[in-house]
């Protein structure tokens, strides 16, 4: 689908370089990267293509939205980037989450995902029960990513963003890490998954899912073997994802 960018003014787009040097500064120094990519991916996921609702459109800033059971643990994304957001008032929340969710693939050596400025903020949360449930396999992820509007290649290349980070056993039940360098962006998540279960190492039931689907794992072979194409199809998949419902043509 064509996009058509909305034009911001000079004032805007200057606010949006500095917040970004913020940010840059600000997850790494904090080692927050994994939470802050995890706020971006539930902000926009919610977006329904038919009814034209959710995505991101910053409304996470709302306790509605982070009451969801999904977004357990996101309430303290939102608070650690409230002292930076407050400087850049001209910003929309919608804007300044996907930008943090963009910086924090950089800063821990992902590729550069494109960034565009403009989205406005929506004055209501959407309804609960749009993003994925761990438990499940690959029929329920396409129903939810088709939902969106992505692809079969962009939920593999979007689910590589478990090389980040990990999971809380009081935020969502399940408990640790993907790779063992869970602060670095790289193709370790898809080379663990064709690793199999290993001691202290996650996999949820739809991350084994890619392996088990005849179109997913092939992908998530040549993910493995070639991290240039891992990046260039999830900098295309994260863009899609930060831009659901933003500038359609
Ligand atoms: C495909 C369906 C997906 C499911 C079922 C899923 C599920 C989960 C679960 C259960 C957690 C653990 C949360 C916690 O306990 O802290 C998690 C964490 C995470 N997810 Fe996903 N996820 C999916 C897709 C994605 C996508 C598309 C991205 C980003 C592109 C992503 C990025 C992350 C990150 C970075 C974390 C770690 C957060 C942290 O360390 O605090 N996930 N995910």
């Amino acid at each position: 689908m064509g996009k058509c960018y909305p034009v911001v003014s000079e004032e805007y787009q200057k606010a949006i370089e500095k917040a970004k040097r913020k940010l840059r500064g600000f997850i790494a120094e904090k080692n927050c990267a994994p939470l802050m990519l995890r706020l971006a991916w539930h902000s926009a996921g919610t977006f329904c293509k038919d009814s034209k609702t959710g995505g991101p459109f910053g409304t996470m800033r709302f306790k509605s939205e982070l009451a969801h059971g999904a977004n357990n643990g996101l309430d303290i994304a939102v608070r650690l980037l409230e002292p930076i957001k407050e400087q850049f008032p001209i910003l929309s929340y919608a804007d300044f989450y996907q930008l943090a969710g963009v910086v924090a693939v950089e800063v821990t050596g992902g590729p550069e995902v494109p960034f565009h400025p403009g989205r406005e903020d929506k004055p209501e949360p959407p309804p609960e029960g749009r993003l994925p449930d761990a438990t499940k396999g690959s029929d329920h992820l396409r129903d939810v990513f088709y939902t969106m509007g992505l692809s079969d290649q962009d939920i593999v290349a979007l689910s590589g963003g478990h090389t980040l980070g990990r999971a809380h056993k009081e935020r969502s039940g399940f408990e640790g890490p993907w790779t063992t360098n869970p602060l670095i962006f790289d193709k370790s998540y898809f080379t663990e998954l064709l690793t199999g279960e290993k001691e202290g190492l996650l996999q949820l039931a739809s991350d084994k899912a890619l392996l088990s689907d005849p179109v997913f794992r092939p992908l998530v072979e040549k993910y493995a073997a070639d991290e240039d194409a891992f990046f260039a199809d999830y900098a295309e998949a994260h863009q899609k994802l930060s831009e659901l419902g933003f500038a359609d043509a």
